[in-house]
């Protein structure tokens, strides 16, 4: 018999298997509803409550060049920039609904050894194509794969996004955890000091 991954019933990637089947295609999963403990920022972290009202990349650059340097003169690579710009811009356009009322946390704590990021918004809706998503991100043959969310959720692409910010998160930084914030959905990104 001829071995055909793609065809694997557990296979993420695959529409037509078990693992979408059972999230369902589109359905919308609201975490708060979670018997899940609310993650709050630990004592020690440095905040930064951030205020956006347009989401370009200039506006979220200007919030956080302070903190960038920081990172960069601890020895951490230039680009780190990039997973925390697409958690920002993910935590405003998807979790904040692009509500320029609404504040993305953004902490961090430069430890000895690694940084922690965590990036909450003001959301508890997830897509349940984003369970899929995030668990095919974590197999580790993936991490220098760009995967599209629209052509993995088989959705068409919105004008304003390209599917890739996850992927770019998962390239740089060397694990990323959700939890359920106090506020809305909070993203944990952790950068080895090399
Ligand atoms: N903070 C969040 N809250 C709710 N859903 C999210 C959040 N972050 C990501 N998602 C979901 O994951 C999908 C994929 O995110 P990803 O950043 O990879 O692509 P994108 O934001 O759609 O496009 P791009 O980042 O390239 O502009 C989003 O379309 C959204 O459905
Ligand atoms: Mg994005």
């Amino acid at each position: 018999m001829v071995m055909v991954s793609e065809i694997d019933l557990f296979n993420l990637e695959d529409p037509n298997s078990i693992i979408r089947k059972v999230v369902g295609d589109d359905e919308l999963i609201d975490i708060s509803e979670l018997a899940q403990r609310r993650v709050q920022i630990p004592v020690g972290y440095e905040i930064k409550e951030l205020s956006i009202e347009n989401g370009e990349s200039k506006e979220i650059s200007s919030l956080v060049e302070d903190e960038i340097k920081k990172f960069v003169n601890e020895g951490y690579p230039d680009n780190i920039y990039t997973p925390i710009y697409e958690a920002i811009l993910n935590a405003y356009q998807h979790g904040n609904k692009r509500d320029p009322d609404k504040k993305v946390r953004f902490a961090y704590h430069l430890g000895e050894s690694h940084l922690d990021i965590l990036i909450e918004d003001e959301g508890t809706i997830l897509n349940s194509t984003f369970v899929p998503f995030i668990l095919k991100h974590r197999e580790s043959d993936v991490k220098s794969k760009y995967i599209d969310f629209y052509k993995f959720a088989r959705k068409e692409k919105p004008k304003a996004n390209n599917g890739t910010g996850t992927s770019f998160m998962h390239a740089y930084m060397d694990e990323i955890n959700y939890y359920l914030g106090e506020h809305g959905l909070m993203v944990h990104m952790v950068k080895n000091k090399n």
